[in-house]
């Protein structure tokens, strides 16, 4: 989610609105303002993008906003749902009981239902299914006539991370603002201060900014920012003087959203572990997936069913969930899915994996396994979604948006719900014991701090990029995981860089294709999975004697691969199943760097689209 705050002597809408469009690519879901009218607050918001508030803005009921006159201080919010789906009611900013206090925020309170029950109790009536509408109604309960003393009462009864902005009609000269692990920066003007969640939507304003730390509160009035621990110390604070440009900021100092969610991949895979593993790390928790113990040990079958990089994600929950489940799995991309008439009944668990949770084949496929009666799990990034909404049961990554059209983190994200799904069927199916999954849970565990160890080889891999940007023509080759991830290798790079690229099972190469490799022709072989090392070792061995140019990703401490590679990205030694999440990272960057060197829009590859919505 993305927030702005603006108080000052101009007309605060324009303001806000401008801040919001420059934070829509932290999420797209719905969008709303408030803005204080006099003292009186005036909330506008909508479901769909920002253009769908300003329609709204234009009616009659926002004249008293959109006039400007006394209404020169104000907050606004894009969003991009965790709890409860996108709609108006909710959408931010919220409101208590009596509407003096309005509030956005950004992030995840993570205790909100026990406050939420409490404050039932107390005879607070909510009005929507997010985490956030409890802040407003603690400050109704703590409030006794000071905001900031109230902000900091709610804060220490919050767990989660988030950033706030709070408006309160008792007190209309002001906006109150809280950072915990979710960003929040200030922007200093002339008579005006502003507040963001990031620095672009402050720059066509002002380049002054202060950064807010964790554990940190603002109070902006037009004329004075003060900063205080959420203890109620001062903060003493230089403003800093932003001198890049605004494109490169939005990315957060990355030259691509690609390469930006590239390394926001540590981050995605805590979030997506968050939660899933018992205390003790031998049990997953999804409490969202409905299947009893009893149906889960009836289930005759699995379909994993996707497209693009999704069904690659669903390639490796194909061997993890047979592995570890005990249950036949087929998989299919989603487009060929239905003209099989697949054999699927009550006794099928059926899963789609999205990212957008809008791509049409995907949709269609859910929609034809409903329709026989198969129980129906989406695994899908964004709340809300078609594929989320019609499916029995969401299981969500939680990668947050995914900008770029090529796909990395929900990818991986991906992984890790395949992961604890097949961890928590084979438990279920009473196939894998408490030991079994504690050796893969710990192996999930330490996955976010080694894709850091990985994403640290990236200077390595953008010098190997340089001379592979020259080929026309590459190979990847794999077995079994390692196969998985060739296929998601191959497609990112010819995705973005154009080179045409192709994965085949290493072992299968030398029937047929192995005739395209000559001198110099690159061929990225992964060896990751010490059981089939040796067998992979052999076919590295056959396309180098061919002549082929060998780009290994093999595992800390190979002795072999390095012998018969030319060049070799290592990841840390893991659990088996776990690699392919570590095993991709110098795969998309690859891509990535040889896409660069070769001049293209790598955001936004030619002839394609982030969600595909005709079949
Ligand atoms: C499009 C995107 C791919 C994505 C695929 C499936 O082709 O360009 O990056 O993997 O759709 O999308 P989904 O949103 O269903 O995961």
């Amino acid at each position: 989610c993305g927030i702005v705050g603006y108080v000052g002597q101009e007309p605060a809408l324009p303001i806000l609105l401008e801040g919001l469009r420059r934070l829509e690519y932290r999420g797209y879901d719905s969008a709303g303002v408030a803005v204080l009218v006099d003292g009186q607050p005036h909330v506008v918001k909508a479901v769909g993008r920002i253009a769908q508030l300003e329609e709204r803005l234009s009616g009659g009921e926002a004249s008293a906003i959109r006039s400007g006159t006394g209404a020169t201080v104000g907050i606004g919010h894009t969003r991009w749902a965790t709890h409860g789906r996108p709609s108006d009611t909710n959408s931010h900013p919220h409101t208590d009981c009596t509407g003096r206090f309005v509030v956005i925020h950004n992030g995840i309170i993570e205790n909100y239902l026990q406050l939420r029950e409490v404050l039932t109790a107390h005879g607070h009536v909510f009005r929507s299914e997010t985490d956030t509408e409890v802040i407003p109604h603690l400050l109704e309960a703590y409030y006794q006539g000071d905001l900031v003393e109230a902000v900091r009462k709610v804060a220490s009864q919050l767990h989660g991370a988030y950033a706030l902005a709070v408006l309160c009609r008792d007190e209309p000269d002001r906006i109150v603002a809280v950072r915990l692990a979710s960003p929040v920066v200030i922007g200093l003007g002339q008579g005006e201060n502003f507040l963001a969640s990031d620095i672009p939507a402050l720059l066509p304003y002002t380049r002054r900014v202060l950064v807010l730390n964790d554990g940190e509160m603002a109070v902006l009035t037009r004329d004075r920012v003060q900063i205080l621990t959420l203890q109620g110390g001062p903060v003493e604070r230089e403003p800093m003087e932003v001198t890049w440009d605004a494109a490169r900021a939005e990315k957060g100092g990355y030259a691509h959203f690609m390469l930006k969610e590239i390394h926001e991949q540590p981050q995605a895979l805590r979030d997506t572990l968050r939660g899933r593993l018992s205390p003790d790390g031998r049990r997953v928790t999804l409490p969202e997936v409905g299947l009893t113990p009893e149906e889960v040990r009836r289930l005759r079958k699995v379909a994993l069913v996707a497209c693009g990089t999704a069904s690659h994600a669903g390639l490796v929950g194909r061997y993890l969930i047979e592995r570890l489940a005990g249950i036949p799995v087929e998989w299919d991309v989603a487009s060929e899915y239905r003209y099989r008439d697949p054999m699927l009944g009550p006794d099928s668990l059926f899963v789609a994996i999205s990212q957008s949770g809008e791509t049409a084949d995907t949709l269609a496929a859910l929609r034809e396994a409903r329709a026989k009666g198969a129980k129906v799990l989406a695994i899908v990034n964004v709340v809300g979604s078609s594929i989320a909404r019609e499916a029995d049961w969401a299981l969500h990554t939680w990668a947050g948006p995914e900008i770029a059209v090529a796909s990395t983190k929900a990818y991986t994200t991906q992984l890790v719900a395949v992961t604890l799904l097949a961890v928590w069927l084979g438990q279920a199916a009473g196939r894998l014991d408490e030991d079994g999954a504690a050796r893969i849970l710990a192996a999930l565990r330490d996955l976010p701090a080694q894709a850091e160890q990985v994403l640290a080889q990236e200077a390595e891999v953008q010098r190997v990029a340089s001379d592979l940007a020259r080929h026309d023509d590459v190979f990847f080759i794999g077995r079994g995981l390692d196969y998985a991830v060739a296929l998601e290798g191959q497609l990112k790079l010819k995705e973005i860089s154009y080179i045409h690229a192709e994965a085949y099972p290493a072992g299968e190469l030398k029937h047929g294709t192995l005739a395209l490799i000559t001198k110099g022709v690159p061929v990225v072989a992964l060896s990751t999975q010490p059981a089939l090392a040796p067998k992979t070792l052999s076919n590295i061995q056959e396309v180098r004697a061919r002549g082929a140019a060998v780009i290994a990703v093999a595992l800390e401490g190979d002795e072999q691969v390095p012998r018969h590679a030319d060049t070799v990205f290592t990841i840390p030694r893991t659990d088996p199943l776990v690699a392919p999440a570590l095993a991709v990272i110098p795969l998309q960057l690859l891509a990535y760097y040889a896409a660069v060197l070769r001049g293209h829009d790598v955001d936004r590859p030619r002839n394609l689209a982030k969600s595909v919505t005709v079949e």
